[in-house]
């Protein structure tokens, strides 16, 4: 099949790369230029694992292509998607100024029936709001025109959005039309066992519902470390006991100094925000929004507790984005982790693999370090603060010559404490603190 896809972000290019290994031709539409520029290099703009390899060697066999051009790309193809960013506005709302203005330049642009298929994270009621724009469009041109809308939500997780969208657990696939149905399927097929068909509201719903309660089991154990803290309990133990319980599940139950990303505090936000505009709010997720919001601060007030005072102390912050394997630092911990650290007036120099130039264009004044090592030289704490394998597995035993004092503060649960411990560190997690 001829696929567009609009939208070259983690979601649009991991997808895109997907349909071409599956034997399709796929046209990338962004309005960025430089970007288009880019991928025509095949450079990947941003950091996704695989993805440029694949990307290298489908743009060679002319699988797939990038423009800027939409007018040019989307006539030959059968189907269309839809992958450009939804972000928050000010009130919590999703953003659907970019989704409705592709919606309008398809109905301005189609001369025959096509697919049009949402995968960027919209809230309920947008697939029929989008089919409203398409017709609007239509009208104006005098035409008629069938096209079916189609609402198929991306679950992909950064670092790991190739494996995923290879080897899917699900397929949500939204749409009343037998039609579209059949071409879904035929575009899924090599997953078939793993699609379900619903409703286009439905679809939508899925998906946030997926990701609120995802955000929900991060922040029920983010909030249970604290009690845990405070009165002698580990949390790492307790969630590996509730985890063997299959109906509880291991996942998406490790402590830390909370969600980030593009995704989880965006969606929850805007199904807050749908729920309070439907009279029905939802009071578990906004606990949840809370927890997330307070916990890298009540991480770090555990650091200042321990020394008093953070003026003038030097800091070592290991890990910059959300999470590891990405270059993104979307409403990442550290962000607040360094705010926090600046008004307290402490010193502060970071190490990350991928994310440190982003880092810098928000905060030029901190010191950035080239490697993991050097970012410790004379620290007087030093914050675990994404769980790069780089991270985890610096060689503690000679990096305790390197730091001005020995205080460790593991923001991810990640590095064993009782070898840190042995190694002569002070050893501090999230909701693991009684080693000593
Ligand atoms: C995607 C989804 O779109 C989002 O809804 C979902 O929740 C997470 O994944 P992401 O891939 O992170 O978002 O998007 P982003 O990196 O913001 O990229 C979107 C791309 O669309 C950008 O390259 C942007 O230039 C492009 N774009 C945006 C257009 O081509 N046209 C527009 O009108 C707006
Ligand atoms: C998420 C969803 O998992 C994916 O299905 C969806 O389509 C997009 O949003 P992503 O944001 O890439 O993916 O990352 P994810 O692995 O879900 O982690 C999100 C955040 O939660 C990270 O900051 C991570 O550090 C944190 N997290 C995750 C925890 O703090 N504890 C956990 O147990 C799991």
């Amino acid at each position: 099949m001829k696929i567009a896809v609009i939208g070259a972000g983690y979601v649009g290019a991991t997808t895109s790369v997907i349909f071409a290994k599956n034997g399709h031709k796929v046209t990338v539409i962004d309005k960025d230029q430089e970007k288009i520029k880019q991928f025509n290099q095949s450079i990947l703009p941003f950091y996704e694992e695989g993805v440029e390899e694949l990307l290298k060697e489908f743009i060679l066999d002319a699988k797939i292509s990038f423009t800027s051009n939409l007018e040019e790309s989307i006539e030959p193809c059968d189907l269309i998607f839809i992958t450009v960013g939804t972000p928050s506005l000010e009130n919590g709302e999703a953003d659907l100024t970019y989704v409705e203005e592709v919606a309008r330049e398809i109905g301005r642009l189609i001369n025959d029936y096509k697919v049009i298929v949402t995968k960027s994270t919209v809230p309920i009621g947008t697939g029929d709001k989008l089919k409203g724009i398409i017709l609007n469009e239509l009208s104006k041109r005098k035409l008629e025109i069938s096209f079916d809308l189609v609402s198929n939500p991306e679950f992909l997780r950064e670092g790991k959005a190739l494996h995923d969208a290879l080897y899917p657990e699900r397929v949500v696939i939204g749409t009343d039309s037998e039609k579209a149905q059949k071409i879904m399927e035929e575009l899924y097929k090599e997953v078939d066992s793993k699609i379900i068909f619903t409703t286009v509201k439905n679809a939508e719903m899925i998906k946030y519902a997926s990701n609120a309660f995802l955000a929900t089991k991060i922040s029920f154990i983010n909030e249970l470390a604290r009690l845990c803290d405070q009165i002698g309990v580990n949390v790492n133990q307790v969630a590996k006991g509730m985890g063997m319980d299959s109906r509880i599940g291991p996942h998406f139950l490790q402590a830390g100094i909370g969600y980030g990303g593009s995704c989880f505090p965006k969606d929850i936000k805007a199904l807050l925000t749908l729920a309070a505009e439907n009279q029905n709010p939802m009071h578990i997720l906004q606990a949840v929004s809370y927890v997330n919001q307070t916990q890298a601060e009540w991480f770090m007030e555990k650091v200042s507790q321990v020394f008093g005072t953070l003026s003038g102390r030097h800091i070592a912050i290991l890990g910059l984005t959300f999470k590891p394997q990405t270059d993104d630092i979307r409403e990442a911990s550290s962000l607040k982790i360094i705010e926090f650290l600046l008004k307290n007036q402490a010193s502060i120099t970071a190490y990350d693999p991928k994310g440190a130039e982003h880092v810098k264009k928000l905060f030029p004044n901190i010191n950035y370090a080239s490697t993991p090592l050097d970012a410790l030289k004379g620290a007087d704490a030093l914050l675990i603060v994404t769980e790069w394998n780089e991270i985890i597995n610096i060689d503690w035993q000679s990096a305790i010559n390197l730091v001005s004092q020995p205080f460790v503060f593991d923001g991810r649960n990640t590095l064993d404490p009782f070898k840190m411990l042995k190694l002569g560190y002070r050893y501090f997690g999230v909701g693991n603190t009684n080693f000593e």
